[in-house]
């Protein structure tokens, strides 16, 4: 009892005594993400280390604001991008939190991916890859032939092109036969689907900091179940069901993680390749195999509300990229 009573008043104490604002960190995020990413306990803990959010007001000029140390970002709309571009080099001094030329490569399904297969990650950990691909840029009715040409594998997942957030982007469908796959509406990426045993790792990132969690998927489809069935059919955002399969009682060849050191490998090289600091991936185990892995999808920053211990992780990074900033000017300024 008495413990808690002296607990409770350290709390109380450090909440009178937050630390002296050492960051300012303005953000431009939607209304939806601001409330999944500034959350109270991450607000919380922010102020008790130094570190103040504020709100970048988009009808003003970014320069008339601030001062900031660090600008997060998560808009789309060439617009914006431009007033960042702009904002980067009147002010070297801040980091911009990503570069919006480097998010570019996130919104196309096609350059997404290229960083992974370019890497061509293979070691005793296990194969990284990305599943077989075609690109279909228009013509729905060519779709049966190129695929045959390709000799890709039934059943296809069709994803659009572009993935830039919207709703549309995430409209997803399976195909079981090749010829109703003339019902698709390019432009649009067209994958094998991979047996996976209906669970996924969605690894986030954030700087050095890796995190896995398990979420439910799409089920295996059988060689019998394939042959009887055909159509095309669209499927609901499984990877955002609320349902994680994290507590769940799965089989342990299906549920255990990917290894760490592959992970780390994976992450450093795409945090480079990319110039990223900031996103997930969507990765899969090819079902019966212990390390053949796919990476299917990879977004920019991701809701790191679902991403276990986040606060710690998100200040500590954020204070880290201020001292290395005040370690590098003090380099080049010599002060
Ligand atoms: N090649 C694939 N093989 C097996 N399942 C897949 C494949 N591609 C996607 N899926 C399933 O579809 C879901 C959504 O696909 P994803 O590429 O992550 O699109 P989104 O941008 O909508 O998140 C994945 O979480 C996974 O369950
Ligand atoms: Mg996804």
């Amino acid at each position: 009892m008495e413990e808690n009573d002296e607990e409770e008043k350290t709390k109380a104490l450090f909440e009178g005594f937050p630390e002296p604002t050492k960051l300012v960190v303005g953000y431009a995020l939607t209304s939806k993400k601001t409330k999944s990413f500034l959350q109270p306990k991450f607000q919380g803990l922010a102020r008790l280390k130094g570190i103040k959010f504020v709100a970048i007001d988009l009808d003003k000029p970014l320069s008339e604001q601030g001062p900031f140390d660090i600008v997060l970002h998560k808009l789309i709309g060439k617009d914006w991008q431009q007033v960042l571009e702009d904002y980067r080099l009147t002010h070297p001094e801040v980091t911009v939190l990503d570069p919006p030329d480097a998010i570019k490569h996130l919104h196309n399904r096609q350059s997404m991916l290229q960083v992974v297969s370019d890497l061509n990650l293979s070691d005793t950990y296990g194969n990284v890859n990305v599943p077989q691909q075609l690109v279909i840029k228009k013509d729905a009715s060519s779709i049966p032939l190129k695929v045959a040409k390709a000799r890709l594998n039934l059943p296809l997942v069709a994803k659009p092109l572009i993935a830039d957030g919207s709703a549309k982007s995430h409209e997803l469908s399976l195909a079981y036969d090749q010829y109703s796959l003339q019902k698709l509406e390019p432009p649009l990426i067209l994958q094998e689907f991979v047996n996976h045993g209906g669970v996924l790792f969605k690894v986030f990132i954030v700087g050095e900091a890796i995190k896995v969690v398990k979420r439910f998927s799409l089920p295996n489809v059988s060689k019998r179940q394939l042959s009887r069935t055909s159509g095309v059919y669209r499927f609901p955002r499984v990877s955002c069901a609320v349902a994680s399969a994290d507590d769940a009682d799965l089989d342990p060849n299906i549920a255990e993680l990917p290894p760490r050191p592959l992970l780390e490998k994976l992450a450093r090289e795409l945090r480079r390749r990319l110039g990223l600091q900031l996103f997930n991936l969507d990765m899969i185990r090819e079902y019966g195999s212990q390390d053949n892995y796919y990476v299917i999808d990879i977004n920019y920053f991701p809701g790191y509300g679902k991403m276990p211990e986040y606060e710690h992780i998100f200040t500590d990074f954020l204070l880290g990229l201020v001292k290395r900033n005040k370690y590098n000017n003090h380099l080049t300024t010599g002060r």
